[in-house]
């Protein structure tokens, strides 16, 4: 295998264990936020935990296609016992997803991968509209 390949391959089960760490943090924050003004926020973080398992789901299709050995590991959750820094985990783990995802398909352009390429940016657009929920949901307003 190239090593191009191989390297953009452990990234994307970087991601893959990203992605497990994203569905269990988000189920756990679901669980423990509360007070009535949070009521919409846990129906939209269970709905992202669904998304994060979608996106879970082909990565590892992905990696497996792509020549490559899936994942089980699942990276680090973080938690707290307060409704708003749970939020804040919740969107810096958004942005980070971005971040990487946005490199990914370069990395993945760059080898003429197009088609994967392009299952990344379908990706990379549902993370955008989880951390437009969050920054909405933190009241985060932008100048
Ligand atoms: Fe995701
Ligand atoms: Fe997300």
């Amino acid at each position: 295998m190239p090593q191009d390949l191989q390297r953009v391959l452990n990234l994307l089960n970087a991601d893959l264990a990203w992605e497990y760490a994203a569905l269990v943090q988000y189920i756990q924050h679901a669980s423990m936020l509360t007070g009535p003004q949070y009521v919409a926020v846990i129906d939209e973080l269970l709905q992202h935990a669904q998304q994060e398992h979608q996106h879970a789901v082909i990565l590892s299709d992905l990696i497996q296609y792509l020549g490559g050995i899936p994942t089980v590991e699942v990276f680090q959750r973080q938690t707290s016992v307060d409704n708003v820094e749970m939020l804040r985990q919740d969107l810096q783990l958004e942005y980070d997803a971005l971040n990487r995802y946005l490199l990914r398909i370069r990395q993945l352009e760059d080898l003429g991968l197009y088609d994967s390429a392009q299952k990344i940016r379908d990706i990379a657009v549902v993370e955008q509209e989880h951390a437009i929920d969050l920054e909405k949901a933190l009241g985060i307003r932008k100048p």
